[in-house]
């Protein structure tokens, strides 16, 4: 029969179980505890080991391959992933769900390979663990289906820092079976012959449950509940009664790889064998079994994003084309040296999963390779953040095509040449985070940057557009723009601003987006020095001008200027049609007009710009003044107009009604935009963006305002 290929992310459950301390004492005689383990076998301060949870979603396991309709006879357990998220209670109600995440085709005599993943709660309310097995299927292969991704864990080359060695009672898998699995071949002699063996054989998770206990003995002696993640391979079969092995090398703090042998003939019993301790986060993100492809990843934030990943459990395509921030000399190949190299040489060292690519985003090719990579070499891609990029900054005069499409090509098309590839196998697999790299420069504007901030608005624009195509398959699209200390930054940020944007300050917004718990699409998020906020196009309820009869004029916009560009009650839309809704409605029934005092507020803290000037020198804060000379020169216009200047210098403040010769900044505003940022109505920054706030000079030094005066 052949397999059921539709099954594809189906659920499979909700399974219960209730279970007691007999249950949790019975397992781990199973795994062969005894007086040396007595904390798993006395009732008094019981322990559960968390190889125990297996036992618990054991019968969960049929469901899987039943829904999956494979050949029963020809299935073994491949591989099993456990991480775990808070500590077994000793007894309760524990409830699984579970999904099937795919089907792999490893050829026509070599089998296939279902993959399913199941979280289980417990009554208490905790989520326990989750459970990513893989059921290999002998009988099933040759349907011409996606390849299985290679994977290949690397063991240190040195003797282990520890060998447990133990003796499986020769009637262990009598004990073992009644936890749950009951299958006739480890205890019915003559079922044992008519498959092929001299006897009974050991059940792989009775192994398992025996490493599990060596594991803890040597890393977290005592203490089962700080096991955070145990995996491995089924390798061979064993007979009950050989003395196994088990192998364990640290790899670094919290981390160890394992294996099991058979110490008679040196077999690999279990193999690839990962093993993670610590105290367990609570409810920490994790991206265990998920696949990402950080672009430009060899430096900067892309490097960051990707360290903590491969952190966090994600296998991790480093992609990185190397060379200068200005996007020449790049092109380094499979070099050992390579930015995206030795990034991937850092994450393995840390016990993750990495491999390099050094393709040009900049290329349809080399974005298809870059996707290639992770499917070749994992199987899928589930991540993708799309950050790598070049400066070529020029005023605008001085903006030669070459410096244009150079920037446009890395950031735009980079994005579209990586992503395209990578939305397809998304929507696929019904699932998929993608993010964009913006930059202030694009939301806001910066001297200088015009190519720069055209290609980073327009990702944006690609954004807005994919995130409704990615939105039936669990697609979600957002962006940052972030604000970090990196190579690009260098010699633009201020020194005291630069040292204090460690990209570490931008990545946890980044990393929240690409997680599971993401629930936004669409947004764009600024990140950077530990502050966070959204960013968003609102429009204003605008006005009608003219009428069906009557076409509207440029005198008559100019009489309704001032509602139309209110933003007050202003909207944000998900999409065009929604828009396109608006205003409809709005011609039937226009919004109201905006009275001409509608602004006014006679309860204002400052009620003309000179009281603003006059109050400066009490809000200054001198002790956040240490080391910094500024001038910051204001325009201000309309009402109670006149030009005033702040001198900061030695950690004083001078304050005139005049124009200073050589401002480091200067910031023009109409008098009342300035009265209502000065009276808190409105952020510096919604000023700024909506252009009532223009600033000339050292942009980035204006900054310092709010941490020099108590505004
Ligand atoms: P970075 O220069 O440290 O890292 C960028 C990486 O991209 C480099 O390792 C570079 O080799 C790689 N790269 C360049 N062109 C490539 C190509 N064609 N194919 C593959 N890789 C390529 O810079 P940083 O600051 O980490 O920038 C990361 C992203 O964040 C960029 O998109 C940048 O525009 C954006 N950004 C950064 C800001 C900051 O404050 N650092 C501000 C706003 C945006």
């Amino acid at each position: 029969m052949a397999l059921n290929l539709k099954c594809i992310g189906e659920k499979v459950g909700p399974f219960t179980k209730e279970y007691d301390h007999k249950d949790v004492i019975l397992y781990a005689l199973g795994v062969g505890a005894g007086f040396s383990d007595l904390q798993y076998c006395y009732e008094k301060d019981l322990k559960v080991l968390p190889s125990f949870s297996i036992a618990s979603i054991f019968e969960t396991l049929a469901d899987f391959a039943i829904k999956a309709e494979v050949n029963l006879a020809g299935i073994l357990h491949g591989e099993q992933d456990l991480i775990f998220h808070n500590p077994i209670p000793p007894e309760g109600t524990l409830t699984t769900n579970g999904q099937i995440k795919n089907i792999y085709d490893k050829g026509r005599d070599k089998g296939a390979l279902v993959i399913g993943e199941s979280e289980t709660f417990h009554s208490n309310g905790q989520k326990l663990y989750t459970s990513i097995f893989s059921l290999f299927c002998r009988l099933d292969g040759g349907f011409e289906g996606e390849k299985t991704p290679k994977t290949k864990l690397t063991f240190p080359q040195r003797d282990p820092d520890f060998i447990v060695e133990e003796t499986p009672r020769v009637d262990q898998p009598l004990i073992y079976r009644l936890s749950g699995d009951i299958f006739p071949l480890h205890a019915d002699p003559k079922f044992a012959k008519a498959s092929g063996f001299e006897k009974p054989i050991m059940h792989g998770l009775c192994t398992h449950g025996f490493a599990c206990r060596a594991l803890i003995s040597e890393l977290i002696p005592g203490e089962p509940d700080k096991a955070r993640r145990m995996a491995c391979r089924f390798a061979s079969t064993l007979y009950p009664g050989v003395v196994i092995k088990t192998l364990i090398w640290k790899t670094s703090e919290g981390k160890a790889v394992w294996k099991v042998v058979n110490a008679e003939t040196d077999d690999i019993i279990i193999n690839n064998g990962i093993f993670e301790y610590g105290n367990i986060p609570k409810d920490e993100i994790r991206f265990d079994n998920r696949v990402a492809i950080v672009t430009g990843a060899g430096a900067g934030l892309g490097r960051v994003y990707a360290l903590e990943l491969a952190a966090r459990g994600a296998k991790v395509v480093v992609n990185d084309y190397g060379g200068s921030p200005d996007g020449t000399g790049g092109g380094l190949g499979d070099n050992a040296s390579s930015p995206a190299q030795m990034v991937v040489d850092q994450i393995k060292e840390a016990g993750g999963e990495a491999v390099a690519n050094t393709d040009n985003v900049a290329s349809p090719e080399g974005g298809e390779n870059i996707v290639k990579t992770a499917v070749d070499v994992f199987g899928t891609v589930d991540i993708l953040i799309n950050n790598a990029g070049i400066l070529r900054d020029k005023s605008f005069v001085k903006m030669d095509p070459a410096h244009w499409e150079a920037v446009l090509g890395v950031h735009l098309s980079g994005a579209y040449n990586v992503t395209r590839p990578a939305f397809k196998i998304m929507k696929e697999k019904g699932y998929g985070r993608i993010i964009m790299t913006t930059s202030a420069a694009g939301l806001y504007g910066n001297f200088g940057q015009t190519n720069y901030s055209s290609a980073k608005l327009a990702l944006v624009g690609l954004m807005n557009t994919l995130k409704l195509e990615g939105q039936k398959y669990d697609i979600k699209v957002n962006t940052v723009a972030p604000l970090a200390a990196s190579r690009l930054t260098k010699g633009i940020m201020p020194d005291e601003i630069f040292e204090k944007s460690k990209p570490e300050y931008v990545m946890p917004m980044t990393l929240y987006l690409c997680s599971d718990r993401c629930p936004v699409t669409g947004n764009i998020y600024n990140a950077g020095m530990g502050f966070f906020n959204r960013a968003a196009i609102f429009t204003s309820p605008g006005a009608v001008v003219g009428d069906m009869d009557q076409l509207p004029d440029a005198d008559a916009i100019s009489a309704k200027i001032k509602q139309i560009s209110n933003l007050k009650n202003a909207k944000e839309y998900f999409q065009l049609n929604d828009q396109v809704m608006d205003l409809l409605t709005s011609l039937e029934s226009p919004p109201q007009d905006v009275a001409d005092n509608d602004n006014e507020d006679t309860n204002l803290k400052f009620g003309s710009p000179a009281a603003v000037f006059e109050a400066m020198p009490g809000l200054f804060k001198s002790d956040a003044a240490a080391g910094i000379d500024v001038v910051f020169q204001y325009i201000i216009s309309g009402k109670g107009a006149g030009d005033w200047y702040c001198a900061i210098k030695d950690s004083a403040c001078e304050i005139k009604p005049a124009r200073h010769d050589k401002p480091t900044c200067t910031l023009k505003m109409d008098s009342p935009d300035f009265l209502a940022m000065m009276n808190g109505k409105i952020t510096p920054m919604q000023a700024y963006s909506s252009g009532k706030l223009v600033i000339e000079g050292d942009i980035m030094k204006s900054q310092l305002i709010e941490k020099l005066f108590k505004l």
